[in-house]
């Protein structure tokens, strides 16, 4: 994505004309790398629920190659791949990486005429408390090295404001002298800052010389900006008090799979953007390196996350295995890596760590010596970690090492933590909702949203967690807490795995295999809640939503509550053109306007009155008979398309308790998936035929062409 230009190094894909083989398989299939070979095997309810009851077989990689052009040494560069991976050239072991999440390089030496590498990736289940897959997950490149070279990784370049408003760019090199630019900083008059807002970035032609006089130079791409956490007034941003308005996410891609997947990441941030989010928690663990290269250009502040298990499992096969060898390796591998990236602005040792709350002997002192490693490499940034027992990490030593706290819930430890240490939530708020799910039952003659039916969850999410606040709830403690950085929520988008739900655990998940906690489904389609973080986060844009549907034959007369996620300052209802009332902000502290509506079949509609005196509408209308399924575009990139289809009747209004299967054929394209959103429907994502869930799917082609559907709605 980014051009780097090097004297001494060029950098080549390697991605193409690979074979794969799952173990007790015979036989190769040929593959392109980023590849995810235990998506779309056959799920099993013996297999582990965190992993979504998907298989997590070993799998060989090989590919067969000429020697490359031209002189010098040649390396291959893996992204990452998933998980403690061997690579033999040409049979014999040439390196390889536990950690799944962490890039590392692997010499080619001694090639001949003809070549080949091969990839073993072992990740037995369960390893990861999500769906984490299991291959070369993610790009891999020729690296061509001739005389001494500039590593970007040694180089790193920090930026710092002076109070007439220059800035001082500085440049340091690992093991190397700065040569150009002389002296290793300069000074830029009227610098162009980097934000969320005005993601400015520069570049720089950084040379540097070695003990032996030579030379190399490279570009490094950067922006100008300055960050700092403090005990009172949150982060400043460039001096001034900026707020997180942050969501968690994992680094898979639902429908695609856990393969790195350009598009559905575009089209993840898209969404993000859209939300009015302006940061992004790497849960939990380093993503791909053209994560933060989009983050640089789009504008999101990165807390960088690096391990979810220290010594203590979550998992029998995880990182915890190999985390006393590998910690300080992985951790300095991905500090270099990154640590140019205006985008980053934390580095996190860890989510929920057992270690940090389980009694472990000397984690105080542990911790100290991640913070110092990360110290080493990088001073512009402090360290922090996600701490869901707080009373303990104080007791321990964990909070006194740490430079900011990160608080998984435990939103009463923002007032202790006031003018003690750097303060933020670092997850908030889990989300329990299918999309378009109202779930409700009789009480009196009214209609109380509950939690959970069946295996599905209800998108007013009524139900009190024992360790976490309602997102509302979170929402205000952030806006009581001034002196809080701000909030990452858990999380944006359902992902394969961790299908907890109401009611159930372990293997009673099933057949429920993907999770519930996204803000918007499987497909990326917004859940209610989206509209309540959108009316608050986005305040370009105007929002105004109303839950739930208004189709609910034989409950005439029955109270409904109305909901309006909305920042306007106030709302009218109105069904069937009588108004129900204005309703204010000024007089709740809900951050949702509410009314309790008698139902009876027609528009639900709602006027929101703006400061500025405009006025937005949203409705819901009551539906008919389904009479066509609607197609809209609604993302396109690198040369992918998704459409929407939802069911519609012949009024053009949304029937949601549509969930008729319907069948794509597609003319001059390639059909690639089709996602409901649904977290219990097994048909492969690759399957032409699928049922809608709540009257909606989402189908995503490759290349132009069209794509027709065989609608098989049967009539209400
Ligand atoms: C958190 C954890 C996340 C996810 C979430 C689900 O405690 O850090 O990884 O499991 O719970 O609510």
């Amino acid at each position: 994505m980014i051009a780097l230009l090097f004297a001494a190094m060029a950098v080549l894909p390697f991605n193409d004309g690979w074979e794969f083989q799952r173990k007790g398989e015979g036989g190769w299939t040929p593959t392109s790398v980023p590849h995810d070979a235990a998506f779309g095997l056959p799920l099993s309810r013996d297999e582990d629920h965190d992993h979504g009851f998907a298989p997590s077989p070993e799998t060989r990689y090989r590919k067969a190659f000429a020697r490359p052009d031209g002189s010098g040494r040649f390396a291959l560069k893996f992204d990452g791949v998933y998980m403690d991976s061997q690579v033999f050239v040409n049979g014999r072991l040439a390196g390889g990486r536990r950690n799944g999440y962490v890039s590392f390089e692997v010499p080619l030496d001694g090639l001949g005429d003809t070549n080949v590498v091969e990839v073993v990736c072992r990740a037995p289940s369960p390893n990861t408390r999500w769906y984490a897959g299991v291959g070369i997950l993610r790009n891999v490149w020729l690296v061509r090295r001739q005389g001494w070279t500039l590593e970007p990784e040694t180089v790193a370049v920090t930026t710092e404001l002076r109070g007439d408003g220059a800035a001082v760019v500085r440049v340091k090199v690992d093991g190397a002298k700065v040569v150009e630019p002389v002296g290793g900083e300069f000074v830029v008059e009227k610098p162009a800052l980097w934000t969320p807002e005005t993601p400015n970035l520069q570049w720089l032609s950084v040379t540097a010389e070695n003990a032996a006089g030579e030379r190399d130079t490279v570009r490094i791409r950067y922006g100008i900006r300055t960050v700092e956490f403090t005990k009172d007034r949150g982060m400043l941003l460039n001096g001034k008090p900026y707020r997180i308005k942050g969501m968690c996410q994992h680094d898979t891609f639902g429908a695609f799979g856990a393969a790195f997947n350009l598009p559905e990441l575009k089209r993840q941030l898209a969404a993000l953007k859209d939300l009015g989010a302006n940061a992004i928690r790497t849960a939990h663990n380093p993503f791909a390196p053209q994560f933060y290269d989009l983050c640089d250009e789009m504008g999101f502040l990165v807390k960088d996350e690096f391990f979810d298990q220290w010594k203590m499992p979550k998992t029998k096969f995880g990182y915890s295995q190999f985390f006393d060898k590998c910690w300080r390796d992985d951790l300095a591998a991905i500090v270099r890596r990154d640590r140019n990236h205006p985008c980053v602005v934390l580095w996190s040792v860890g989510n929920e760590i057992r270690d940090h709350w389980k009694g472990a002997a000397g984690v105080g002192a542990l911790t100290r010596q991640m913070v110092d490693a990360v110290h080493a490499l990088d001073l512009t940034r402090p360290v922090t970690a996600g701490l869901n027992h707080p009373d303990v990490s104080a007791t321990n030593g964990v909070i006194a090492a740490l430079d900011v706290v990160g608080l998984n819930y435990n939103a009463d430890w923002y007032a202790k933590l006031r003018g003690v240490k750097p303060v933020f939530g670092s997850e908030t708020a889990p989300s329990l909702a299918d999309r378009d799910t109202y779930l409700f039952e009789e009480r009196d003659g009214r209609m109380v949203p509950v939690q959970a039916q069946g295996h599905r969850e209800c998108a007013y999410s009524p139900k009190a967690f024992t360790w976490a606040a309602p997102a509302e709830t979170a929402l205000r403690a952030q806006m009581d807490s001034p002196w809080s950085a701000g909030e990452f929520a858990w999380c944006t988008f359902d992902y394969l795995g961790e299908p907890n739900h109401t009611g159930r655990t372990g293997k009673d998940y099933w057949p429920a295999r993907s999770s519930y906690w996204g803000i918007c489904d499987l497909a990326g389609l917004p859940k209610d809640r989206y509209w309540l973080y959108r009316s608050l986060w986005n305040t370009a844009a105007k929002t105004v939503h109303l839950m739930p549907d208004w189709t609910h034959p034989g409950c005439e007369g029955k109270i409904f509550p109305v909901w309006c996620y909305t920042n306007a300052k106030e709302a009218e209802l109105f069904l069937n053109g009588r108004s129900q009332g204005i309703r204010r902000f000024a007089d709740t502290t809900d951050l949702h306007l509410s009314w309790d509506v008698a139902y009876e079949p027609g528009v639900l509609e709602v006027k929101a009155r703006y400061a500025d005196g405009m006025v937005s509408t949203a409705r819901r209308e009551t539906a008919g008979p389904v009479a066509a399924l609607r197609k809209t575009l609604i993302f396109e990139s690198d040369g992918m398309r998704y459409f929407r289809f939802d069911a519609v009747d012949e009024k053009g209004v949304r029937v949601i308790a549509c969930e008729d299967p319907v069948t794509f054929d597609v003319d001059g394209c390639e059909f690639v998936c089709a996602v409901s959103g649904s977290t219990t429907d097994h048909t492969p994502f690759t399957s032409r035929t699928r049922r809608l869930f709540r009257g909606s799917i989402v189908v995503a082609v490759r290349g132009e062409g069209m794509i027709q559907d065989d609608f098989c709605a049967k009539l209400p």
